[in-house]
């Protein structure tokens, strides 16, 4: 039961127009095969489409976030469809800073959810614990609780496609990577719920990928780990080089 891995850049809030062309004219071409890795670079929705027209053969473009409902009085919101139409295949859903920074519950992260496979995107699902989770022992029953309301109403159909992201909170941003090992049982526990919600030859096929803090230095013992199909990594993947040396590693 091989997973294909997949190396997702995060940009987060960075990068002008001309810095989005100058890194994707950079690694076109040079990211392996898709039936090797999936290469994904998730844009601020601005620059979706001068992207999606150039992304060529291997690599592929996602968004960040987008609005739930099918389309409304929302100002400022993106709406599933226009993500979907102006060429994006993912969508990160649920990461931390939209938890923490812009109130996203639980139970927006489930609408996304139901709202990208309505529109057939790919939903990158982010879950992670904050530091005083872990500290108290906690990680576990966080996690499960996310991905138990995440998956709420998803069939297993489409829940075989999510890629998740486990990215512990306290290590985004800050240069503190969770060792291979924790990582890697962290993984393993995601991995488990994921069965008990859909059965184990679901759970088997699923994408779980590691984010934070993931450097060029780091990146080769991460993917070593049994159940560490891949990144998501913000940082270190703003710079073109490291993008292709990420994917490389894959
Ligand atoms: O989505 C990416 C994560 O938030 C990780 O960010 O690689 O800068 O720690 P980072």
């Amino acid at each position: 039961n091989k997973r294909i891995p997949v190396i997702a850049a995060n940009w987060k809030m960075y990068k002008t127009k001309d810095e989005a062309l100058e890194f994707i004219f950079a690694v076109n071409g040079n990211v392996p095969e898709r039936s090797q890795v999936e290469s994904i670079i998730c844009a601020p929705a601005i620059l979706l489409n001068l992207l999606v027209k150039r992304e060529g053969e291997h690599l592929r473009i996602g968004a960040q976030n987008m609005h739930y409902a099918d389309e409304g009085a929302f100002t400022g919101e993106n709406s599933p469809a226009q993500v979907k139409t102006a060429g994006a295949d993912y969508i990160l859903i649920g990461h931390s800073e939209r938890r923490s920074y812009f109130g996203e519950t639980d139970k927006d992260v489930n609408l996304k959810m139901q709202a990208a496979f309505k529109y057939d995107l790919t939903p990158i699902l982010c879950v992670g614990e904050q530091l005083a989770d872990r500290e108290s022992h906690q990680t576990k029953h966080v996690l499960d609780a996310q991905l138990e309301k995440a998956f709420d109403k998803i069939d297993a159909s489409k829940a075989v496609k999510t890629i998740i992201a486990y990215e512990p909170v306290w290590a985004i941003g800050t240069g503190k990577t969770a060792t291979p090992e924790m990582a890697n049982d962290t993984i393993k526990e995601v991995r488990a719920k994921v069965a008990d919600l859909y059965g184990s030859e679901i759970a088997q096929s699923v994408r779980i990928l590691y984010g934070g803090s993931v450097k060029p230095n780091n990146i080769h013992e991460l993917l070593k780990e049994s159940d560490i199909d891949g990144a998501l990594i913000g940082g270190a993947a703003l710079e073109s080089n490291n993008f292709l040396v990420f994917t490389d590693a894959a």
